[in-house]
C-alpha cells in the first residue's frame, strides 16, 4: 500500500515522524524529548546494548541533550565523567547510595543544606549506614571520626549557610588515607571558582537548580566523577582493606556505580531541564563573577554598618576562613553571604527582611536577582532550633543570594531596610 493510500487514522499516526534529511547541522543541540529510540533490526539492539554500536535505548537510561548536559558540567568540573539527575537532592541520595552499603560508615560536615543533613541523619540509618558529623574545618575532628568501615567523607565547599570553606586537599588527603572517597556538595560556589576534583575530591556535586541553571526555572543536579584507575582509587583500597588484601572482584569505577544505580532508580532530569540547564551555563562564568563582585561590596557594607552584628562570608578579611578562600577559590569568592543583626533575633531578621523593597524573600538561590532566605524557616527548618542555634544557624541568621543588578541599587535597599529596623 502506497503511504497516500493509508487511512487517516494511520497517516496522522505515522506522518511527520522523522527530521527531514539536511547537510547542515542546528547551530544549536535540539531538544530530545522522545523517551525510546528506534532500532533498525534486532541484531542492533545487542550491538547498542554491549557499546559496540553508539545508539540509544531509553531515556531513563540515557538520552542525547542528557549526555550533553553531563558532559558540559564535567568540562567545567574537570571531571572524566558525570551523571545528571532531576535534582540536587536525588544526585546527592544516589551518589551516596551508590558508595554507601549497610555497614558502611560516613563522615560528614555538620553544617550543611538541611536536605543533606536530613538524608545522613535520619534517613541512612536506616539503610545501615551511619554518619558521624563533624567540624571540617577540625582536621584533627576529623581524623579522629574515621573508621576502618568509612566509605566517604562528605562536604560543602562553602557551606550553607554559614559560608565556611573547606580544606579540600586536607580532607582528601584524610578520606584517601583511610581507603574512603571525598564527596563534594560544589553548589555554592560552582566550578567557576572551585574546581574540588582538582584538590583531590572524587565527586563534585552541583544543584544546577542554582547557579549552573542560574535562572530559577530548573530544578536538577549533577554528579561529577574524577577520573578512575581501578585498583588505584581510595575506593578500591577501601573493597581491599574490609577483605584484608585479598582476592578483588572486577572494580567498577564510582561513576559506573552511580550511573547504574541511577538508571536502576530513576531520578532522570527531563530533555527540556537539561536543555534549559546547558543554555544557562552557558553565562556562568559571567554570572558568578559578577555575583561574587557584588556580594564582596555588599559584606564589606553590612560588616561596617552599626546595625548589623556578624557577617559571614570568605572574602571579609576579618574571616576565619578567609585564608581558605584565598587557597581554594579563584574569580571571587561567591555570590553567597549569610549576617546576623545585633542582638540575633527572629524579629529583627523579620523586620530587615519585610523592609526591603527590590530583594525578594526566595527560599533558594543563585538566580540572577538578589533575594534574602531565613534558613531557621526554610533550608534548615527540619533541624531542631537548639541544634543549629549551637553552630550558629540561629533564627536570626539571613541568608542573602547576591545577583547580577547594578550594585547601587542593591546596596541602596539594604540600607533603606536597615534604616527601618529598631536599633537593638
Ligand atoms: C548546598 C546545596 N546542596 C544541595 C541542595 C539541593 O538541591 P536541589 O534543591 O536541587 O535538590 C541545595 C538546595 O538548596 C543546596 O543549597
Amino acid at each position: 500500500m502506497t503511504r497516500e493510500r493509508r487511512s487517516m487514522a494511520t497517516r496522522a499516526v505515522h506522518a511527520g515522524g522523522k527530521p527531514p534529511p539536511s547537510v547542515t547541522a542546528p547551530k544549536v543541540p535540539p531538544i530530545y524529548t522522545s523517551s525510546v529510540f528506534t532500532f533498525d533490526y534486532l541484531e542492533q539492539i545487542d550491538d547498542v546494548y554491549e557499546g559496540r554500536t553508539p545508539g540509544y535505548v531509553y531515556s531513563r537510561q540515557r538520552n542525547p541533550g542528557i549526555d550533553l548536559l553531563e558532559e558540559a558540567v564535567s568540562s567545567l568540573e574537570c571531571g572524566s565523567e558525570a551523571v545528571a539527575f532531576a535534582s540536587g537532592m536525588a544526585a546527592i541520595t544516589c551518589s551516596v547510595l551508590a558508595l554507601a552499603q549497610s555497614g558502611d560508615h560516613v563522615v560528614a560536615g555538620r553544617v550543611l543544606y538541611g536536605g543533606t543533613h536530613t538524608f545522613f541523619k535520619e534517613d541512612l540509618p536506616k539503610r545501615g549506614v551511619e554518619t558521624t558529623f563533624v567540624d571540617t574545618n577540625d582536621l584533627d575532628e576529623v581524623r579522629s571520626a574515621v573508621r576502618p568501615n568509612t566509605k566517604l567523607v562528605y562536604c560543602e565547599t562553602i557551606s550553607n549557610p554559614l559560608m565556611e570553606v573547606a580544606d579540600l586537599a586536607a580532607l582528601s588527603e584524610i578520606a584517601h588515607g583511610a581507603g574512603a572517597l571525598l564527596v563534594v556538595d560544589n553548589t555554592f560556589v560552582s566550578p567557576v571558582l572551585c574546581r574540588p576534583l582538582e584538590h583531590g575530591a572524587d565527586i563534585s556535586i552541583n544543584s544546577t537548580t542554582k547557579y549552573l541553571n542560574g535562572h530559577s526555572d530548573v530544578t536538577g543536579g549533577v554528579a561529577v566523577c574524577a577520573p578512575y584507575v581501578a585498583g588505584d582509587s581510595a575506593g578500591d583500597r577501601a573493597g581491599e582493606l574490609r577483605a584484608g588484601g585479598g582476592s578483588r572482584t572486577k572494580a567498577q569505577s564510582p561513576a559506573a556505580k552511580v550511573r547504574a544505580l541511577a538508571a536502576l532508580y530513576g531520578p532522570t532530569p527531563s530533555p527540556f531541564d537539561a536543555w534549559l540547564t546547558v543554555r544557562g551555563l552557558r553565562t556562568v562564568d559571567l554570572r558568578i563573577r559578577k555575583c561574587s563582585e557584588n556580594a564582596l561590596r555588599l559584606a564589606r557594607f553590612l560588616a561596617e554598618h552599626p546595625k548589623v552584628g556578624v557577617v559571614h562570608y570568605p572574602g571579609l578579611e576579618s574571616s576565619s576562613c578567609h585564608a581558605l578562600g584565598k587557597k581554594y577559590l579563584s574569580g571571587g569568592y561567591g555570590g553567597m553571604l549569610s549576617f546576623e543583626l545585633r542582638g540575633g533575633t527572629l524579629e529583627s531578621a523579620r523586620a530587615l527582611i519585610d523592609s526591603l523593597r527590590m530583594v525578594e524573600l526566595v527560599p533558594s538561590l543563585a538566580g540572577v536577582s538578589t533575594t534574602v532566605s531565613h534558613p531557621g524557616k526554610t533550608s534548615h527548618r527540619a533541624i531542631p532550633p537548639e541544634e543549629r542555634g549551637a553552630y550558629g544557624v540561629g533564627d536570626g541568621l539571613i541568608r542573602v543570594s547576591v545577583g547580577i543588578e547594578d550594585y547601587a541599587d542593591i546596596e541602596e535597599d539594604f540600607r533603606q531596610a536597615l534604616d527601618a529596623v529598631p536599633v537593638a
